[in-house]
């Protein structure tokens, strides 16, 4: 027989049980919290796809690999197996331990960012833009237009633009101390960037001498999408494209959050033997010795394990179509999301489906709020009060309000899904009814965590 049904590969061994509150509970806890999710108590959310970071479950292999954890401060054998694994994918020479990937990025940057440089990227995350920002440098998004537009169906939205980048090389080069390709792209919907495309940056950083890092977070999302979409990787297991991704790069930044599968760590993996003994002074400095990083032994083991899980071909066709299961559900009632979904998470276009709230008044958390008010589903604006603070104080809209459904990886069931599929098509009846915020209150790094809104 073939089965249309994908199973998710796991049977469930523990389970964490789910408090439910009412609406007006919720009500009382999102005013608490100042009407920013972020400020939420986790026991007062239902459903939380807030983050796919850190939230995964582990498996049975993991939690015995825990006890396998050497606490040995310098030269820990758990280290020396992390070190084998992360070699043994990425190729890279130096392996740097860090308890996540935006200390992973500070390291990174404040070896190699100096005051005025630019930093290319299809489209640089929150922490990795306000890492290089902090050193007075430029993060230039410089995806592919249709990456920019959110229901256009395009295979590899995550694509550089490989012509923006030649233009920055050929004008700025001296500027340009690395360039950087997010795998997948998080901030522009999860998408993926196709072997064809890193190849050329490849090309062009061969050219101009530059350095490639991959942001590689979810590394193995984007190896199933090339294994899907693009001609001639059909047959090839998943882990072998991750190898040829890294095979193109020169270094990356990880944050083994996300498809390492553990729920804390990361690492800055490179070749450059003087920016990797740079970086290590540094880390010394403020995440721990070199074979450590910030993270207990028994963390390296679980990282390691997991990152040997997550290339395996079950889990990532359960993980990409789950993904897509949820996505098909609110696009058939009409919501508009970036098509196709990404690998993580959907991403509902806030903008287009809340037109009465304009981007300064922030549709996202219009949206994000009443989903967790209505239902107890917690989401994530990305959007204007994300990326709409210019450094210097200013504020403009964002190129797209986005509200993101990140899916915590091995963790819910298709009933969960259902259930919040559910909650967006009902919330999306009532659009009309919704209305905008302003911020109260708010730091100017950052500010998405921790600001305050008021209805307006
Ligand atoms: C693309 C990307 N880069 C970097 C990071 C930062 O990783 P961490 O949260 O482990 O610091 C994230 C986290 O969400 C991410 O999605």
């Amino acid at each position: 027989m073939q089965f249309r049904t994908i199973i998710e590969p796991f049977r469930i061994k523990s389970v964490d049980a789910l408090k439910f509150t009412t609406r007006d509970e919720r009500v009382a806890a999102l005013a608490a919290a100042h009407h920013n999710v972020f400020l939420l108590r986790g026991d007062d959310v239902l459903i939380d796809l807030l983050t796919d970071s850190g939230t995964g479950a582990m498996s049975a292999a993991q939690w015995s690999a825990l006890m396998q954890g050497d606490e040995t401060y310098a030269g820990s054998r758990s280290f020396y197996r992390f070190e084998q694994v992360v070699r043994d994918l990425t190729g890279f020479r130096h392996v740097i331990p860090t308890h996540q990937g935006r200390a992973a990025e500070r390291i990174l940057f404040h070896t190699v960012v100096k005051s005025g440089d630019i930093v290319p990227n299809n489209n640089h995350f929150d922490t990795t833009r306000a890492n290089i920002e902090v050193e007075d440098a430029e993060a230039r998004d410089l995806v592919i237009a249709e990456g920019r537009q959110p229901a256009l169906v395009h295979p590899f939205k995550g694509n550089i633009d490989v012509d923006a980048l030649a233009a920055l090389l050929d004008r700025e080069a001296d500027r340009v101390p690395l360039v950087m390709v997010t795998v997948t792209n998080n901030s522009g919907g999860g998408q993926p960037v196709s072997m064809a495309n890193l190849r050329a940056v490849r090309t062009l950083c061969d050219r101009y001498a530059k350095p490639l890092f991959l942001d590689a977070c979810r590394f193995a999302e984007n190896a199933w999408f090339i294994r899907e979409r693009e001609d001639g990787y059909h047959r090839l297991a998943p882990r072998d494209i991750a190898r040829e991704m890294f095979g193109l790069a020169d270094g990356c930044t990880m944050s083994a959050k996300k498809d390492g599968l553990a729920n804390i760590g990361g690492f800055l993996a490179m070749n450059r033997d003087d920016w990797a003994e740079h970086c290590r002074n540094l880390l010394i400095l403020t995440e721990g010795f070199p074979t450590y990083g910030g993270l207990a032994g028994y963390d390296l083991e679980a990282i390691a394990r997991g990152l040997e899980e997550v290339v395996e071909e079950p889990y990532l066709r359960y993980r990409i179509r789950s993904t897509a299961y949820l996505a098909e559900k609110i696009a058939a009632a009409g919501v508009p999301i970036i098509q196709p979904p990404g690998g993580h998470a959907v991403y509902i276009d806030a903008r287009a489906l809340l037109p009465h709230i304009p981007p300064l008044q922030y549709p996202g958390i219009a949206l994000v709020n009443a989903l967790y008010v209505e239902a107890g589903v917690r989401a994530v604006e990305i959007g204007t009060v994300m990326f709409g603070l210019d450094p210097d104080g200013r504020e403009q809209p964002a190129a797209m309000d986005l509200v993101r459904l990140a899916i915590p990886r091995r963790v819910y069931t298709q009933s969960h899904v259902d259930y919040v599929a559910e909650a967006v098509v009902g919330v999306a009846a009532m659009k009309d009814a919704l209305g905008g915020y302003r911020i109260a209150a708010a730091p100017k790094v950052l500010r998405h965590f921790t600001a305050e809104f008021e209805g307006m």
